[in-house]
C-alpha cells in the first residue's frame, strides 16, 4: 500500500467528471483494488471521512467513505460508480470539510436521507440507504465524481470572500511550515 499525495483546490482535476469503471476490470484486474487500498490508507492518514479519486489525481469513479470517528462499528469502504438514486424531502445543515481545502469548514444544506446505487469493490451491485453523517459524506464524495465541490453550494459573493480568506491563511501556513 502507498500513501497518495492529496490534490488541493486550484488543481483542474477537481473540476473534471470521473470515468465509469468497467465491472469486468474490477474482477479481472487488481489495479482498482490497489487504488482503493491506497485511497483508504491516504484517507485515514489525513483523518478524512471520505475521499474521491480526483483528490488523488485519478479519474476513475471511485470513492472511499469512513465514518468510524462517528460510529465505532463502521468500517471504511469503497464504492465504485456511485450514484444517488433517491433523496429525501427533509434537508439539514451540517458543517463539511474537504481534504482538498485544508482547514475550511462550511455549513452546507443537503437532503438528510439518500439512497445510493453502486458496485462494491468486488464488482457486485449494491444499494445503500443512509442518513446522518454517512448520507452527508456520500453526497459530498459523489459530487466530487462530477467535479462539483462543497464551495459550489455557497452564495457566489460569500464564496469569493471565504476562498480569499482561506487562500491567505493557507499561504501563511505554507510559509510557517518552511
Ligand atoms: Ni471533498
Amino acid at each position: 500500500m502507498a500513501l497518495l499525495p492529496i490534490v488541493y483546490y486550484g488543481d483542474r482535476i477537481l473540476r473534471k467528471a470521473g470515468k465509469r469503471i468497467d465491472p469486468t476490470d474490477l474482477k479481472e484486474s487488481a489495479s482498482i483494488k490497489k487504488l482503493a487500498h491506497d485511497m483508504i490508507e491516504t484517507m485515514r492518514e489525513n483523518n478524512g471521512i471520505g475521499l474521491a479519486a480526483q483528490q488523488v489525481n485519478r479519474l476513475e469513479r471511485i470513492i472511499m467513505i469512513d465514518v468510524s470517528s462517528f460510529d465505532e462499528n463502521a468500517e471504511p469502504f469503497a464504492l465504485i460508480n456511485p450514484e444517488i438514486v433517491k433523496v429525501g424531502k427533509e434537508k439539514v445543515v451540517i458543517q463539511e470539510g474537504c481534504l482538498s481545502f485544508p482547514d475550511l469548514y462550511l455549513d452546507i444544506e443537503r437532503p438528510a436521507l439518500v439512497t445510493v446505487a453502486a458496485l462494491d469493490i468486488e464488482g457486485n451491485p449494491m444499494t445503500l440507504e443512509a442518513d446522518g453523517i454517512l448520507a452527508r459524506a456520500l453526497q459530498h464524495e459523489i459530487d466530487h465524481m462530477k467535479g462539483t465541490l462543497f464551495i459550489d453550494y455557497i452564495h457566489p459573493l460569500k464564496r469569493k470572500f471565504l476562498l480569499k480568506k482561506w487562500q491567505v491563511s493557507s499561504n501563511a501556513r505554507k510559509k510557517s511550515d518552511g
